[in-house]
């Protein structure tokens, strides 16, 4: 049996936030999210979150996580209070207790196997991560015996200038026999620089504790502030680059760019700079985007062009052109060939293939049909004060420069519209509509 505690209660003093600190965010995915995805492998039989500084909020940003409870530590006396307060939810439990620091995010489901093979192939009544670091500054230090167990975990604040130098840290992620951790849990003192339970003060309580160094130390970054959590971040987005990089993708200045993990590219792909994807992108061969443009959740076809340009929640067919400087919202679909250019905003519509809208246009609640032509400053005046109303436009229509279309209205296909006309009514097929006020010129003297 394999429950799993994630410690995810404290203050987070460090880093200076009204935000909890195991829901900021790593690459736009929070930290507790990350920790939870790395043993979705590890199929436990019980996935428990120790919460008590600004519990609701870090329960709200769960709740559709399933098989998952919550545990309330309050107030918080440190990380061996913190694991007391499983007793009354694992009574009767046998088998491994394998504790995660809800701030060390960066860990991998394999080391996490690794970790519960050695253990559960010994007789040690704990098994832990441990590191090198050259700079072990804030960790626990590991004490081994000559055998190779472990001894005792000092945190530094508790370690004589001597013991500081040790370089081999706790990971913080532990594998425990519940029964025998059960039974010394109640054994632990306050007797330390922070006046806390330690859950590493157990080390010295149990039968025998050995520890697991791993490989890459960055995959047990801790963050207790904002500079670690940085480094976390370039840590990971150097990683995605350089695979994406090795994949086909050209970076003209990678570290001015970020990338999202749920980010998919073809080959051919030019990244220039200052560009980001976050969320799930799918970015279809040979598109070339930025620089300066942000992309969100979204689905881009072979070729597309999108220069300093936001794009949210949106599908671009192949071959399209975006921006610059245009901003394409949620629910948009914009089809093949199409060009959407200088200060255009589109919303929740549907383009047509072929369709040009070029220049300072807005275009919502829209279903333009193909090869349509948009003129410079056309509007879709599609709110009326209370609702939101739709327009549609057939295919090879026209509209003329500062056109304005008073949804809800149709306007058929191979229509031509003429600048500056105020449209309120629908237009059949083939027609040319101008709505426009006689210019009075009086010269002086009439
Ligand atoms: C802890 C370890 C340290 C290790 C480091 C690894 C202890 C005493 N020290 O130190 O040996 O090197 O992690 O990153 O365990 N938490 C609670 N309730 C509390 C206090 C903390 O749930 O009362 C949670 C925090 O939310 C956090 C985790 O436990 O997710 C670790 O707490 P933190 O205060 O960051 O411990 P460190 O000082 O980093
Ligand atoms: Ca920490």
């Amino acid at each position: 049996m394999l429950a799993i505690a994630i410690l995810a209660a404290g203050k987070g003093t460090r880093m200076k936030s009204a935000l909890p600190k195991v829901l900021h965010p790593l690459a736009g995915k929070p930290l507790i999210d990350r920790v939870l995805s790395s043993t979705h492998g590890l199929k436990p039989n019980r996935r428990l979150i120790v919460v008590g500084h600004q519990a609701d909020e870090i329960k709200g940003a769960l709740k559709s996580t399933q098989d998952l409870d919550f545990v309330l530590q309050k107030p918080q006396k440190g990380t061996g209070h913190a694991i007391q307060q499983l007793i009354p939810n694992l009574k009767g439990f046998k088998g491994e207790l394998l504790v995660l620091n809800g701030d060390v995010p960066l860990l991998k489901e394999k080391t996490l196997k690794s970790l519960l093979e050695l253990h559960k192939g010994s007789d040690a009544s704990v098994t832990f991560l441990s590191a090198r670091l050259d700079s072990p500054t804030g960790y626990g230090r590991v004490f081994t015996n000559q055998s190779g167990t472990v001894k005792e975990i000092i945190e530094e604040r508790d370690c004589n200038s001597e013991q500081r130098k040790n370089k081999l840290i706790n990971a913080g992620i532990y594998c425990f026999n519940w029964q025998q951790l059960s039974d010394v849990l109640y054994l632990l003192s306050n007797k330390n620089s922070q006046k806390e339970l330690y859950i590493t003060d157990t080390i010295g309580l149990l039968n025998k504790a050995l520890h697991l160094e791993v490989d890459d130390p960055f995959e047990v970054k801790g963050i207790n502030d904002r500079y670690q959590l940085f480094e976390c971040e370039y840590h990971i987005q150097e990683k995605l680059k350089s695979f994406w990089m090795r994949k086909g993708v050209s970076f003209i200045d990678p570290i001015s760019c970020t990338l999202s993990d749920d980010t998919d590219f073809g080959t051919d792909v030019i990244i220039e700079p200052q560009t980001h994807l976050r969320g799930k992108c799918n970015i279809g061969n040979g598109c070339h985007l930025g620089p300066g443009s942000v992309i969100t959740n979204s689905k881009l076809e072979k070729n597309v062009l999108a220069i300093h340009s936001i794009i949210n929640e949106a599908i671009i067919g192949a071959n399209t052109s975006i921006g610059p400087f245009a901003h394409i919202r949620p629910e948009s679909n914009i089809c093949d060939n199409s060009k959407i250019g200088n200060f255009v905003e589109i919303k929740k519509s549907f383009i047509g293939k072929g369709t040009k809208i070029n220049h300072l246009s807005y275009v919502g609640d829209t279903t333009l049909g193909s090869n349509i032509n948009i003129g410079a400053g056309t509007i879709t005046a599609n709110f009326d004060g209370k609702s939101k109303h739709s327009t549609t436009i057939g295919d090879y229509s026209k509209t003329g420069a500062n056109s304005v279309l008073i949804a809800p209205i149709k306007i058929g296909s191979h229509v031509t519209i003429g600048a500056g006309s105020t449209i309120s009514r629908d237009i059949p097929d083939k027609s040319l509509v101008v709505e426009r006020s006689k210019a009075i010129i009086r010269t002086k003297g009439d």
